[in-house]
């Protein structure tokens, strides 16, 4: 049974380059190109959905040197990716508070969903600026501000980044940290999890292989009788 929806904490970068004697900017860098090789590979297995944690809330506080360069990362990640991403019909969504990037890179975050809202082979949700208490505190915000009284689940999710989308069936975090680290915490609720002791830029196709392989082998329950 192939997963619906795929969501990665691309864990690890930093350890990565480390171990290789290198700056941890050129693990950013590997893990970028990783991202790329996954999404493809995503695409062949039939998965619809996949959300990557790129950049935490919490991320804005490490050093300025890394946060500047992962903004330049990111905003030429989706200049020089746009066309491809287009031709491979993919439909990129940002999750997250963009307010709290520059304004160059918001541009190009902006351009890079306009462009592609039209894919249909694979929906891309990329979470920026993202924190999952502060997503589900904006919904009960919005959701105060219209009035309401009480609230369904539906109404809930669809004031959610990831409004429209089904809930994760898998969550992958590399680097051997065993935490969801205030990512996805509603859509979470039935998610498999799945850790890996793989830095992200090593977590190639044969380990995603591996994890959907351990995925179809689980049962979910939904916390009621076997569902296969
Ligand atoms: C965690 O590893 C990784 C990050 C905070 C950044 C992840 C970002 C990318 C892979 C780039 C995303 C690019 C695009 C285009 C969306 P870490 O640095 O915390 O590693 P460590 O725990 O080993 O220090």
């Amino acid at each position: 049974m192939i997963p619906r929806h795929v969501a990665f904490i691309m864990d690890g970068n930093g350890r990565w380059a480390q171990e290789l004697g290198l700056p941890r900017n050129q693990g950013h860098r590997a893990g970028t190109d990783n991202l790329k090789r996954i999404i493809k590979y995503a695409r062949t297995k039939g998965i619809e959905v996949l959300t990557f944690y790129a950049f935490s809330t919490e991320n804005f506080s490490r050093p300025l040197s890394e946060v500047t360069f992962l903004f330049s990362l990111i905003s030429e990640y989706f200049q020089r990716e746009i066309q491809e991403m287009i031709e491979e019909g993919m439909q990129v969504h940002f999750l997250g508070d963009l307010s709290l990037f520059p304004r160059p890179v918001r541009m190009v975050l902006e351009k890079t969903q306009q462009l592609t809202e039209k894919g249909d082979a694979i929906r891309v949700n990329i979470a920026l600026g993202y924190g999952a208490r502060a997503e589900i505190l904006s919904a009960v915000n919005a959701l105060l501000k219209e009035g309401v009284e009480k609230v369904d689940e539906e109404q809930f999710a669809s004031k959610l980044y990831t409004a429209g989308v089904p809930d994760p069936d898998l969550i992958i975090r590399t680097s051997g940290e065993q935490r969801l680290s205030n990512f996805l915490l509603y859509q979470s609720a039935y998610s498999e999890l799945y850790f890996t002791d793989r830095y992200w830029p090593d977590f190639d196709t044969e380990a995603f292989e591996e994890a959907l392989t351990e995925y179809g082998s689980r049962s979910r329950r939904y916390g009621g009788i076997e569902e296969k």
